[in-house]
């Protein structure tokens, strides 16, 4: 979900408006907001995406230089008025914006209905106003100090009061949340893109600290009730970073970012001379290095997708075993981790909850973290022991695309650096895989340019019922990406499959004109992989191969082929993705479906 929260000289319904445009990317189901009026609290909510909302508050925009805004991804509730945000309590003095989920709502809510409080919504947000009118000692800040006791959960919470009407009270728990500094005027954002148009200058709250904003000062509390001394950090990216800058979609203009996003993330990581790899921000003592035996990759969704690969891409590399794990899973399997164990947690967003507890459970048990994740200073990052960033700059569409193939790139300077500390490639191998790093951006273009096949394959499919990925090796773990991707975006059932696997099944699924979509990069399964094309050719299916230069012979048995450049084999799913993530955006055009923001889902989730 996203939040905003203003104060200040200006009117804030459409500051709240255009700072919550810039979070729908968080949460689109409902949206909500509420301004401080004389004597009452006045509230807007509604179904739908945002826009709804705007078209309702144009007919009467509320004059305030105070408020609130939440836009909703439901988890407590289905998405309806009611239970958009912001809550009241009963009284209509408080109203209050939440992200994150109070685990022991039920008991409170029964509580405070047994005190007489009466509920209009079915979230567990709606505890946390009734608690403050409850608790309610004419002072927010204590009030929030002593409600906050009673909660278990994660929460960003602001809260706006009709008592204390020169002030909002912001605290957070486990989801993030951004003080935006103004002149004469305050920001809150539960992500800085909300803020940009306003200020660079930014607090980036801890877990227990409560911020207390008012239109000249900003005052952060610990959780002891003593001042914070904070440090301001200043953002560098660029406001115009967020914008479609005339692509039709986000989610194409970050296809078409990815050579530069690649470019950026080499940068300054790869010696002259291709000699090797440089990870300055990489300090795990030697020793450690040395007894490490044994890797974990921990991620949710595209991430955990890139981390498939990391596997095949660490272990061919470095010779370390490596296990991946859907990070909901990790944390509760109870892993055999100890202090010889690497754990890299990869999150775009750096604020995924699943991925932040796996991250915490691996701390907890001693083993070493390494966080691969876009957001600098996010959660993840900040509380792993080493960091190292993808350089792909802000990620807007929920379908990943840059974000991937970067996290992708860290994969592989994490596995030269490795090789590189343990002696496990020689200098030869490791020199030509740097020097071809180097050329992907170029190849990246390349593949980019080629899109007229896709287009043609969109035309005659894009009605179809199901699609089938197959590949082997590396190209299985790319084949479940560009599953995903169709699926998040298209709403087309899709499935990957590992290409030896197929004839143990699925292959029962394997009918007339289904189309199959064959990944064949990786030179030394190319006879097995022919063998299955083959297999599903003989069930009729339409074959479309996404294959290297090189492996022309595929032509022979496929429908239709999308070449990519020669690549060193490791670094072949970098290109190969490529195909596959235009293909999912312009099935989703063909289809009429909201590309960039695809029902039930979400860009950043931050709950378990
Ligand atoms: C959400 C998004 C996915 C994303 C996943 C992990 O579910 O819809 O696109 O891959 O979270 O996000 P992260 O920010 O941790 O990479």
């Amino acid at each position: 979900c996203g939040i905003v929260g203003y104060i200040g000289g200006r009117q804030a319904a459409p500051i709240l408006l255009d700072g919550l445009q810039k979070l729908e990317y968080r949460g689109y189901d409902s949206a909500g907001i509420a301004v401080l009026g004389d004597n009452v609290i006045k509230l807007q909510k509604k179904t739908g995406k945002l826009i709804g909302l705007r078209a309702q508050m144009n007919e009467s925009m509320p004059t305030s230089t105070v408020g609130i805004g939440h836009t909703r991804w439901a988890t407590h509730g289905r998405p309806s008025d009611a239970n958009a945000h912001p809550h009241l309590d009963c009284s209509g003095r408080f109203a209050v914006v939440h992200n994150g989920i109070i685990e022991n709502y039920l008991n409170l809510r029964e509580q405070l209905i047994s005190q007489g409080h009466v509920f209009r919504s079915e979230t567990d947000t709606e505890v946390l106003p009734h608690l403050i009118e409850e608790l309610y000692t004419g002072d927010l800040v204590e009030t929030m100090q002593r409600v906050l006791e009673k909660v278990d959960g994660s929460y960003a919470a602001v809260v706006l009061s009709l008592d204390e009407p020169d002030q909002l009270l912001a605290a957070r728990h486990d989801s993030p949340l951004v003080v935006g500094l103004g002149e004469g005027e305050n920001f809150l954002a539960s992500d800085i893109p909300a803020l940009l148009a306003h200020t660079r200058r930014t607090y980036i709250l801890e877990d227990g600290e409560i911020a207390v904003l008012t239109r000249d000062r900003v005052q952060v509390l610990g959780r002891n009730g003593q001042p914070v001394e904070k440090q301001i950090y200043t953002v560098k990216w660029e406001a115009k970073q967020a914008e479609k800058d005339g692509y039709a979609h986000f989610m194409l203009k970050e296809i078409h970012e990815q050579p530069r996003a690649i470019k950026d993330t080499l940068s300054g990581r790869i010696a002259a001379g291709d000699s090797g790899v440089t990870l300055k921000e990489i300090n795990i003592p030697e020793e450690q290095l040395r007894e490490m035996n044994k890797i974990f990759i921990t991620a949710c969704g595209t991430a955990y997708h890139a981390g498939l690969v990391g596997k095949h891409i660490i272990e061919s590399l470095a010779r370390i075993p490596v296990e991946v794990d859907i990070a909901s899973e990790f944390r509760y399997r109870n892993p055999l981790l100890d202090r010889n164990s690497l754990v890299i947690v990869v999150s775009q967003s750096g604020e995924t909850a699943d991925t932040l507890a796996a991250l915490r459970e691996a701390k907890r048990k001693g083993a070493r973290v390494l966080a691969v994740t876009n957001v600098v200073d996010s959660s993840v990052a900040r509380e792993a022991d080493d960091v190292l960033y993808t350089w792909a700059g802000p990620e807007i569409a929920v379908a990943s695309t840059k974000a991937y193939t970067t996290q992708l790139v860290c994969m592989y300077l994490i596995g030269l650096y490795l090789a590189q500390q343990r002696g496990a490639l020689g200098p030869g191998e490791t020199a030509e895989i740097v020097a071809e790093l180097r050329k992907l951006p170029g190849k990246v273009s390349a593949v980019l340019e080629n899109g007229s096949d896709i287009e043609n394959f969109v035309r005659q499919y894009s009605n179809c019922g199901s699609v089938f990925y197959i590949g082997r090796g590396l190209d299985h773990a790319v084949a479940m990406e560009g599953s995903l991707k169709l699926k998040e975006i298209s709403y087309i059932h899709a499935e990957a499959y590992a290409a030896g696997e197929l004839k143990h099944g699925t292959l029962a699924l394997i009918e007339k004109d289904v189309p199959v979509i064959a990944l064949a990069t990786q030179a030394d399964l190319f006879e097995k992989m022919l063998s299955n094309i083959k297999e599903v050719k003989a069930r009729d299916a339409v074959v479309v191969a996404v294959a290297m230069r090189g492996l022309e012979e595929v032509a022979k048995e496929a429908d239709q082929v999308m070449y990519i450049p020669r690549t060193h084999q490791v670094l072949a799913p970098v290109l190969a993705v490529i195909p596959l993530q235009l293909l999912a955006y312009h099935m989703a055009v063909a289809r009429n479906c909201d590309v960039d923001q695809p029902r039930n889902l979400a860009k950043s989730v931050t709950v378990e």
